[in-house]
């Protein structure tokens, strides 16, 4: 997990659930950095939510979506910013991912994933019949990838976030 890039932006992978909007606005603000959002940003761009995205494009539109607005914002500098757990899916991105900034894997065991995304609406992934076998799925599936491309990884499923926010700061 070496060769980090010498830019100063950092980037949040992970699962859904893992705390990367919530930690990153955190580390954002106590870092004097811009917070950036993908998911947000692609809200933003469209005018809709990410579920109505999956309905009318499918995942595919999604993504292509996703690649654009990570393509766009990789370019800034000073920035946090936290992607969307499929970000690392597309080996393009995770090539633009490490070179834009230190990539940082928040790794939260699976059934603190489970716990969390409990009930949730805004993820259209989880809208199955059986949620909690698909996180593990999606874990699986998703794990080494996460791995592979991050520079460190942090074990993020008991701490607090503000514990979480000072171990990130003294590894940068
Ligand atoms: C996705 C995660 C979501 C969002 C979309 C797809 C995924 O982001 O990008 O629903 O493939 O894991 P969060 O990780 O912020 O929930």
């Amino acid at each position: 997990h070496n060769n980090r890039p010498y830019v100063d932006n950092i980037i949040l992978i992970g699962l859904m659930g893992a705390g990367k909007t919530t930690i990153g606005k955190l580390l954002a603000n106590s870092m004097g950095k811009i917070f950036i959002d993908s998911d947000h940003e692609i809200q933003r761009r469209t005018g809709v939510d990410i579920p109505l995205i999956f309905e009318f494009e499918g995942e595919a539109g999604f993504r292509k979506r996703e690649v654009e607005v990570l393509q766009d914002v990789a370019r800034l500098s000073n920035i946090v910013l936290a992607t969307g757990g499929g970000a690392v899916l597309r080996e393009e991105n995770r090539e633009l991912l490490r070179k834009s900034g230190t990539v940082i894997y928040l790794r939260v065991p699976v059934n603190e994933l489970k716990r969390r995304t409990r009930f949730d609406k805004n993820r259209p992934l989880l809208q199955t019949a059986n949620p909690q076998a698909r996180l593990v799925e999606l874990f699986n599936q998703r794990d080494p990838l996460y791995q592979q491309t991050a520079h460190i990884i942090l074990d993020s499923g008991r701490q607090s976030v503000r514990v979480l926010v000072q171990t990130l700061i003294k590894k940068l």
